[in-house]
């Protein structure tokens, strides 16, 4: 193998990526989202299918990214397609990387006529809105494969964005996020300073379950999926 020669390593592998941030309705002309680009879930399943895979791009909202060639493009808008969407294309994946910005809250309630001001140019509705907790699809894929629904040889990466404050430093929030939602592997991003959302460079660390820990040094995401696809296919040949 000459330097610069792409490993084919995910040849005959099934590889399923969620990318770019969840869109939840408030009536049919209004939504919440969130700044997520998109851009490092593409590069992954960019990158999957140029080392050989089979790859499912599970897709929220992008900055308008062009479908990655060679890979099955899935449309979502909420944090619940996004989890029928998950359950649907994980099941049978050997690789399953959870890249979205999966919005934490939705409306509780979605109207099904736009909320509108009333004479007074107020709207009770708009002034104060309730909001419900969306599911955990990661923790729910982990749960998923514990139960069988997904292949028990499965590996399973969650991606984190942290800062540090006076509760602990990024790292220290990174494992616990790690033990909190059972993956195997965490892309641990250190945001601040206008870092990793909406630019093209992250820098963080690579976690794993089985307490690896490895510095993912400033770089394109590119240079970051090709790490985080090295870190995950040693893990699904390892498996079997
Ligand atoms: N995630 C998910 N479903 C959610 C929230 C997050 O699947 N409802 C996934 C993300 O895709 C990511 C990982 O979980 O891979 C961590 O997301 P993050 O927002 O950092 O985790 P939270 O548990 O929501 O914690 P926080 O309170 O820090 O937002
Ligand atoms: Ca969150």
């Amino acid at each position: 193998e000459h330097p610069g020669a792409l490993r084919r390593d995910l040849e005959g592998r099934k590889v399923v990526v969620s990318a770019g941030g969840t869109k939840e309705a408030l009536d049919p002309v209004r939504y919440l989202t969130n700044r997520s680009s998109g851009k490092q879930g593409y590069a992954l399943a960019r990158l999957a299918a140029q080392r050989g895979a089979r790859v499912t791009l599970v897709a929220g909202n992008t900055v308008g990214l062009a479908d990655p060639s060679a890979v099955e493009v899935v449309r979502i808008a909420s944090a619940l397609d996004l989890q029928a969407a998950m359950a649907e294309h994980a099941a049978d994946a050997d690789l399953v990387i959870m890249a979205a910005a999966v919005a934490d809250y939705r409306p509780a309630d979605v109207a099904t006529t736009k909320l509108k001001k009333g004479a007074d140019g107020r709207s009770e509705a708009l002034e104060s809105i309730t909001m419900i907790e969306n599911p955990d699809v990661l923790a729910g894929l982990v749960a998923a494969r514990r139960e069988g629904a997904l292949r028990s040889e499965s590996v399973i990466v969650g991606f984190a964005a942290e800062t540090g404050d006076e509760g602990g430093t990024v790292l220290d929030y990174g494992r616990a996020k790690l033990r909190r939602k059972g993956c195997d592997l965490l892309v641990l991003n250190a945001v601040g300073d206008g870092r990793a959302f909406e630019v093209d460079e992250n820098s963080g660390w690579l976690l794993g379950a089985d307490g690896g820990e490895s510095a993912l040094p400033l770089g394109s995401k590119t240079a970051m999926a090709a790490r985080i696809l090295d870190a995950a296919a040693a893990r699904v040949h390892a498996t079997r």
